[in-house]
C-alpha cells in the first residue's frame, strides 16, 4: 500500500535528529564520494554537558570505541572527559590526545598480562575484571590499581545486549572483590546494561547486584569506585526515553541500594555522546524487483554492513532514513553493496521510501555517529571504507 508523502515529508529530519545542523549543512554542500559520515562536534559537546549536569559528581569516561576520530577525542579531552579504553592502542591514542592517565579506565576485561603492565606503566589505575584469572594479571602487573568487578547485567531491553560474554554473577564477583582487597588493590564495581538501552529501570537491577556483591565481599567499609557503564541511547528510529528518565532512575537506584557507601562515581557512555552527531549520506546504486518475496522492492545503497553499518545486522539498530526525492512512498528492503548475502540493512521491517527512488539518488541515515566509522572494513569486496568529515 502506498503512503502519500510530499517531498517535505521524505526530506523531513526526525526532530531528535535535527540538532546535527552542521552535519546536514555540510552534506547539502558536499560533492565528494559517498558513503560519507558528517560529524557535528557541537552535538557531542552538548551531549557531554547534558550528561554532566544530569549526573552531578560523576566522572564521564567516553567509550572511544564508539568513534575514535581525533577531533572527537580532542573535543572531549578539552571538556575534561576521560576515556574508557579497550586496548593498548586506544590507551596510547587517548594519552596522545591529552587525556590524563587517571582519567583512563581499562574496561576490556580480557587482555594479556603484558597489556596490563603497559597500562600500569602509563599510569592507568582503573581496570575492569570479571574472573579470578584476570585478577591474577592485575595482582601481578598492576600493584596499587583499582579492580572494578564487572557484573553480568541483564540487558533484554537493549537493542544491542552485551550480556554473557562479559561479567560474572554476584557470588563470583564478591570473591573476586574480597581477594582484590586482600591483595592490596582498590575495589569497585562496574556493569553494562546493554547498548541502546530503552529501559531506565535496567540500572536499578544492576545497582541491586552491586549492593549484594559489596555486602557479600565484606568491603562496604572501603572506598569504592562505581562505574555505571554504557548503554544510554542515541536517537534512532525506535523511540527511547530522554536522558532525564535515565538519570532519575540511576540516582534513585543509587539512593535506594547504595546509601551509606563511600562511592566515587564514573560512567562510560559511547553511543550517547556521538551517535546523534553523525549523519551518513549514501547513494542509491540500484532499485530492483525480487518477485515472489514478501517485500519485492529492493533498494541497494553504497553503504552496508561492511562500510560501517555492522550494527544494522539483527535490525535492532534502526537508523532514521530520509531522502530529498519527492512523492508517495512504499516499503522497500534496504541492502548494502557487497556480494555478501548478509549485507542487508532492513528486511524484517522494510523501510518506507519514495516510489520514484532510483539509481543515483541520495539517502541519509541519521543518528549514525556511533559504531560506524570504527566498524568500517578496510576494503571488503573492494569497496572504500566510510569517508568521515567534521562538519
Ligand atoms: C566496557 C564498555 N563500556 C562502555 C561501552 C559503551 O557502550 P554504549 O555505547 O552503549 O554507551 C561499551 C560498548 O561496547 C563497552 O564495551
Amino acid at each position: 500500500m502506498l503512503k502519500q508523502c510530499g517531498s517535505d515529508e521524505n526530506e523531513h529530519v526526525p526532530p531528535g535528529n535535527a540538532l546535527a545542523t552542521g552535519a546536514l549543512d555540510f552534506l547539502d554542500a558536499d560533492t565528494g564520494r559517498t558513503p560519507v559520515l558528517a560529524l557535528d562536534l557541537g552535538v557531542v559537546a552538548d551531549r557531554y554537558r547534558a550528561l554532566v549536569s544530569a549526573l552531578p559528581g560523576t566522572q564521564v569516561f567516553y567509550a572511544m570505541k564508539a568513534n575514535p576520530h581525533p577531533a572527537v577525542l580532542d573535543l572531549l579531552s578539552s571538556l575534561g572527559c576521560g576515556i574508557d579504553a579497550a586496548s593498548t592502542n586506544e590507551i596510547d591514542q587517548a594519552l596522545a590526545h591529552g587525556i590524563a592517565p587517571e582519567l583512563i579506565s581499562y574496561g576490556n576485561t580480557v587482555r594479556r598480562g603484558s597489556e596490563v603492565a603497559h597500562a600500569t606503566a602509563a599510569g592507568i589505575r582503573l581496570f575492569a575484571v570479571d574472573d579470578q584469572s584476570e585478577l591474577d594479571k592485575l595482582i601481578d602487573h598492576a600493584p596499587g590499581a583499582a579492580a572494578l568487578v564487572r557484573l553480568n547485567a541483564e540487558g533484554s531491553a537493549a537493542a544491542w545486549p552485551l550480556s554473557r560474554k562479559f561479567g560474572t554473577d554476584v557470588a563470583t564477583a564478591a570473591s573476586i572483590l574480597r581477594r582484590a582487597a586482600d591483595a592490596g588493590l582498590g575495589v569497585g564495581a562496574t556493569f553494562h546494561v546493554g547498548s541502546q538501552q530503552s529501559d531506565p529501570a535496567s540500572w536499578d537491577h544492576a545497582l541491586e547486584q552491586v549492593a549484594e556483591t559489596v555486602d557479600l565481599a565484606g568491603v562496604a567499609d572501603r572506598p569504592l569506585v562505581l562505574n555505571l557503564g554504557g548503554g544510554l541511547p542515541s536517537t534512532l528510529a525506535d523511540p527511547t526515553p530522554a536522558l532525564d528518565a535515565f538519570a532519575d532512575a540511576i540516582l534513585r537506584g543509587i539512593d535506594a541500594r547504595l546509601d551509606g557507601l563511600d562511592l566515587t562515581f564514573a560512567i562510560e557512555p559511547g553511543r550517547f555522546l556521538v551517535g546523534d552527531a553523525g549523519v551518513i549520506e549514501a547513494e542509491v546504486i540500484g532499485v530492483v524487483e525480487r518477485p515472489g518475496q514478501e517485500c519485492s522492492r529492493w533498494v541497494f545503497v553504497d553503504v552496508g554492513l561492511f562500510q560501517g553499518l555492522s550494527e544494522a545486522s539483527g535490525e535492532t539498530i534502526r537508523y532514521p532514513l530520509t531522502t530529498k526525492v519527492a512523492g508517495p512512498t512504499a516499503p522497500a528492503v534496504v541492502a548494502g553493496p557487497t556480494c555478501d548475502s548478509t549485507d542487508i540493512l532492513y528486511e524484517l521491517r522494510p523501510v518506507d521510501l519514495p516510489v520514484a527512488l532510483t539509481s543515483g539518488d541520495r539517502i541519509r541515515l541519521h543518528g549514525a555517529g556511533a559504531y560506524t566509522v570504527s566498524c568500517s572494513s578496510l576494503g571488503f569486496n573492494g569497496f572504500e571504507p566510510l569517508r568521515v568529515e567534521i562538519a
